[in-house]
């Protein structure tokens, strides 16, 4: 008998998740204005709201913890994590930051101004968010293909060529500070981008003067890709293949919540002593000194043990198949969702899910509170909500694709509970037809309006 597929790793300290009835969320959930970031975590039975920060640290990880070195300059901890970057990317200079979005707004603050043009993949809403506020310009040069959600291709991360010339050919490079690839693209849902595109990319940008950096959240899922689905680096290491991507970057920032197994943190890498330096101002105005950023001794030394762990292939593949153990039931069962099945989510897609509600009506965002409703799982839109209002029309924009995402935190649930979310999604998928009404708005901020919008139901 062959042996079956077994998780990398196991279990040393567990938490408590609590049930709930069919009653209790519907109160709840009319009380969190139907937005599900407003809901408390033991209101939700399996949380897939996002694989950022919630994963498990290792045994090695929170040993590293108790080593931390907590001085303000020069901290050991500050070089080990120092170190440790430098071997996995390749990038020598580095600014420690608390998160991701820190990272784009020391990187942004030192780079793009007012005006300017950012072309890249499918931007994730942060950096989309940050590069709007400095009244510049996101532009997507994504591939089409990764805008049907049942077309199979490789790398539906993949930045179109012809796209991406024409923005470099149509603005002066001075309006162009930077090109930014997200590695794997969120916003397409979790799929890679191939080295051979990355290098084509590099080579163009380069002909053009432009430096491109990597929004590298899930860096190591996307090496994960490669070596699956990339002829000539099948037998690369995922180390190997990590090293190779990121020699096609003059940078990256990093959100280390992902692929980096830690709770909180985040940096950016440099290939430049100039946008080093740019940078540093920056960083030590908004995050802190150079040394730590916004992170204590402890964290930098969980992230640099992290950083290892997360580009193990042992780990990726049980990750990676777990993603897929849900992805294959739910497409099994004819629900429609992004496929091939994204490195850290599946993207349900919810226009065809339920294709009869109006577009006003906030078609993902019904989606995902009919799972919670149905059995306290909880995912997040990425639709019309989190693609905000237009910033000069002021007007909705509705996106190419509505998602409901169900992102799987790092090592923490078990193939039962993944049973469990897609039993609730396909009961939902059977009554669907009875789901005929959605949402309004009541209120919503200005900027990154889906963490706070207030929603009422459609009468
Ligand atoms: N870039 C990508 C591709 C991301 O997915 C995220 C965060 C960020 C940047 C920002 O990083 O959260 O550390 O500030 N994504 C989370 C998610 C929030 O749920 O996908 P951050």
């Amino acid at each position: 008998m062959e042996l079956p597929f077994a998780e990398s790793y196991k279990i040393k300290t567990v938490e408590s998740i609590q049930r709930s009835t069919r009653e209790e969320r519907l109160q709840w959930i009319k009380e969190a204005k139907y937005n599900l970031f407003n809901l408390r975590s033991n209101q939700v039975f399996v949380d897939l709201l996002t694989d950022s920060g919630t994963g498990a640290m290792s045994d090695k990880q929170w040993s590293a913890m108790m080593m931390g070195d907590e001085s303000y300059a020069g901290a050991s901890s500050y070089y080990k994590l120092k170190e440790a970057i430098a071997d996995i990317t390749g990038f020598e200079y580095f600014l420690p930051t608390h998160q991701g979005r820190a990272a784009e707004n020391v990187l942004f603050s030192a780079l793009i101004k007012e005006g300017d043009i950012v072309p890249g993949n499918s931007h994730f809403d942060t950096t989309k968010g940050h590069i709007e506020f400095r009244k510049a310009t996101a532009v997507d040069c994504t591939i089409d293909e990764a805008f049907h959600t049942e077309l199979d291709h490789p790398f539906k991360g993949n930045v179109d060529l012809n796209k991406l010339e024409a923005v470099l050919k149509k603005y002066p490079r001075e309006r162009i500070p930077l090109i930014m690839l997200t590695i794997t693209c969120n916003s397409s849902g979790g799929q890679p981008v191939s080295i051979a595109n990355m290098r084509a990319v590099k080579q163009m940008a380069d002909q053009y003067g432009v430096p491109v950096f990597f929004d590298s959240a899930r860096f190591a899922e996307n090496a994960y890709f490669i070596k699956l689905r990339e002829e000539a680096y099948r037998d690369k290491s995922i180390r190997e293949i990590v090293r190779e991507m990121f020699s096609n970057a003059d940078g990256m920032t990093m959100s280390s919540k992902k692929d980096a197994i830690v709770n909180m943190g985040g940096f950016i890498g440099f290939r430049h002593q100039e946008h080093f330096e740019k940078a540093t101002t920056f960083n030590i105005l908004f995050e802190g000194f150079i040394n730590y950023g916004g992170m204590s001794g402890r964290d930098m030394n969980a992230l640099a043990q992290g950083l290892y762990e997360g580009t193990e292939f042992d780990y990726l593949e049980t990750r990676i198949n777990q993603v897929a153990y849900l992805g294959k039931q739910i497409r099994d069962y004819g629900i429609p969702i992004q496929y091939p099945y994204g490195g850290h989510a599946i993207f349900v897609d919810a226009k065809r899910f339920l294709p009869k509600l109006p577009k006003e009506q906030f078609v993902a965002q019904t989606l995902g509170v009919e799972l919670y409703i149905e059995g306290g799982v909880r995912g997040v839109e990425i639709g019309t909500l989190l693609a905000d209002r237009d910033p000069v029309t002021r007007e909705n924009r509705y996106p190419d694709l509505e998602l409901l995402r169900l992102a799987i935190p790092r090592r923490v649930y078990t193939n039962n509970h993944m049973d469990y979310v897609a039993a609730a999604l396909i009961n939902v998928f059977d009554r669907r037809k009875e789901i005929t009404k959605g949402f309004s708005i009541l209120k919503e901020a200005p900027i990154l309006r889906h963490f706070t919008v207030e929603l009422e139901r459609v009468k």
